[in-house]
């Protein structure tokens, strides 16, 4: 057991319009010393550490309980820094960079001896992203170093999307957490593999496949290899999002047909004496359940992943034995939420 002060972590509310410069100078002298700092990004919370400081990421994977294979994304402020920390950059790898960031992209290239195997996960390559939320920004260059920061939950469980969840999942494992309230987005950045010939979307996210192909005009998905023994990104072969309770995703093209599943297996449950919880949208009629949430509107999925990660932790509050969970249309950010829902429910996914 480690012993930490009792006074552990500091919260520390910061603007998330014009940041503090006292508070962001007093985290920045903690990420310089070596120590861990957890802040709000645009997608979710981060817990950071400086990047080329070996010491200070694997302290990330203890505070985590990571396994040590799973490589961690490292967060700059500035263009340049990716100079540093990468080599042979392809010109498309810079186009994506001036036209998306800073923003929820992040890219994998191949790095450069600075950056620590440990960061890597004994990987060749680094993810790297420049996120446009003030907090990161101002932490980051106030720091003068790059930021790794995997998302602030304990591994396994779902994203943290407000100061909460971190203290919830890590509490004295932080020295700080810079509390910017909500996050603006919800589901985590966009995972792109820029060492391919085609470039590979490893995890789907708020800036979409139809929007990168685009720029790319071919882009290939790393979904299918999800279940394989050796997968691109090796965060996928990992239990993710995943709340305590059971969850069954419904799936399928006619919204109708999804309701009437999801009341059917409510009641199914319920007459075994589970308790059930429902993540239901706007649209939704009124289900019969123990607890129903509703998510968000199917008219505008944005609303549905702001929501996604806190819903799940709230039916873990409410100790609910299964989630039933109606599936959207896997387009736009759509992609990125049901990739997200199948996973914490294990791929536990009806097809109506
Ligand atoms: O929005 C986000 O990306 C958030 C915020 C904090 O920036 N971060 C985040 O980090 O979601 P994390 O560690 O929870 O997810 C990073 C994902 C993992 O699936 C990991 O396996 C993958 O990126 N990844 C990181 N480095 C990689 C590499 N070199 N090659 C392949 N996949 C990599
Ligand atoms: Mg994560």
């Amino acid at each position: 057991m480690s012993k930490e002060p009792a006074c552990k972590p500091v919260i520390i509310k910061v603007d998330i319009e014009r940041p503090e410069k006292d508070k962001i100078r007093i985290a920045a002298e903690v990420i310089r010393n070596g120590g861990l700092v957890a802040f709000p990004t645009e997608t979710v919370y981060g817990l950071g550490a400086d990047a080329i400081n070996p010491e200070a990421v694997a302290s990330i994977f203890r505070a985590k309980n990571r396994p040590v294979d799973n490589p961690i994304i490292v967060h700059v402020a500035d263009k340049e820094e990716v100079y540093k920390l990468t080599e042979d950059i392809p010109v498309m790898a810079e186009e994506l960079m001036d036209f998306f960031w800073p923003g929820p992209l992040t890219l994998i290239l191949k790095k450069s001896e600075i950056v620590p195997y440990v960061a890597t996960g004994g990987l060749d390559t680094v993810a790297i992203r420049m996120p446009y939320h003030r907090i990161s920004l101002d932490l980051i260059s106030e720091s003068g170093v790059p930021i790794a920061a995997p998302s602030a939950n304990t591994a396994g469980k779902p994203s943290p999307t407000n100061a909460k969840h971190v203290i919830y999942d890590l509490g004295a494992k932080v020295d700080i957490v810079l509390d910017g309230g909500p996050t603006i987005i919800g589901v985590e950045s966009t995972v792109l593999d820029m060492t391919y010939p085609t470039p590979k979307i490893l995890r789907p996210g708020v800036i979409t496949s139809e929007e990168l192909m685009e720029f790319l005009g071919s882009i290939d998905m790393a979904e299918i290899e999800m279940k394989n023994e050796t997968p691109t990104s090796p965060g996928m072969k990992h239990k993710h999002y995943a709340p305590n309770s059971d969850m069954i995703v419904v799936e399928g093209g006619d919204f109708k047909i999804i309701v009437r599943k999801v009341q059917e297996l409510a009641y199914e449950h319920m007459n075994k004496g589970k308790k059930v919880g429902i993540m239901a949208t706007s649209e939704s009629p009124e289900y019969d359940a123990d607890i129903v949430t509703i998510a968000g509107s199917r008219a505008d999925l944005n609303t549905i992943a702001r929501n996604l990660f806190e819903i799940l932790r709230g039916f873990d509050d409410q100790r609910v034995d299964i989630i039933l969970v109606e599936g959207v249309e896997k387009k736009g950010i759509g992609l990125a939420i049901m990739d997200r829902l199948e996973r914490a429910a294990s791929h536990r996914v009806i097809r109506v």
